[in-house]
């Protein structure tokens, strides 16, 4: 079974990824590895805050690994709270607080299309590979549901009338940003298997 360090500290994405990944691989995650550094994502694209996670424990740690960053990107706010998702309200990384800024900006503006993209960096050796997952829908008027994390309770996905926080993990595992953003990676890494095992 391969082994692939997933670069972050999020029980919720662990238990997510994992629930798509094993049990082909083994998900090692930073608690795991007891790294609990503080990694300073500064780059002002997700691919850039995806890659600079994943080049610190492999820098530190010499694993294969892979790091994901996520945005939620609200069209009529310009694409905002974007790469700025985690701290859009305050450094307190506060879901509650992140959600009234949206709400607040939003209005009542009618245009509530939004989208939720996350990018994964995967570092194998020397190489770099990006992966990218998006879903499409509408930032809600007010929060709804207590399940998932992070804005689910307002994003409710194109051809649903139900938010994220409303679905269970599994419904949301099926259709997510970071669900199609893993099949992407697992895709590529069952085709560098097969490969590997036709040398
Ligand atoms: P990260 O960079 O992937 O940690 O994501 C940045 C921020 O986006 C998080 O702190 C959450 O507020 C939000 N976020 C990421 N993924 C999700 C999700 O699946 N649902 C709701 N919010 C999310």
């Amino acid at each position: 079974m391969k082994k692939l360090v997933f670069a972050t500290n999020n029980e919720y994405k662990l238990s997510e990824v994992r629930a798509i990944l094993e049990p082909d691989f083994n998900i090692i995650s930073l608690a795991e590895l007891n790294c609990f550094d503080d990694i300073p994502e500064t780059a002002t694209t997700l691919e850039g805050n995806a890659l600079i996670k994943a080049k610190y424990i492999h820098d530190k740690f010499g694993f294969d690994c892979f790091a994901d960053d996520t945005g939620l990107e609200v069209d009529a706010l310009n694409g905002e709270p974007g790469v700025y998702s985690a701290r859009y309200a305050g450094d307190a990384n506060c879901a509650h607080e992140n959600m009234c800024k949206v709400l607040e900006k939003l209005g009542d503006n009618t245009n509530r299309k939004a989208c939720f993209r996350t990018v994964i960096a995967l570092i194998q050796g020397e190489e770099i590979t990006y992966f990218e997952g998006k879903i499409d829908g509408n930032i809600a008027t007010q929060p709804r549901g207590n399940s998932g994390f992070g804005y689910d309770p307002i994003f409710v996905p194109e051809n649903y009338f139900v938010s994220f926080a409303q679905l269970s993990a599994e419904e949301k595992n099926q259709i997510s940003h970071r669900a199609l953003a893993v099949k992407e990676l697992v895709n590529y890494l069952q085709i560098e298997k097969k490969k590997s095992l036709a040398l």
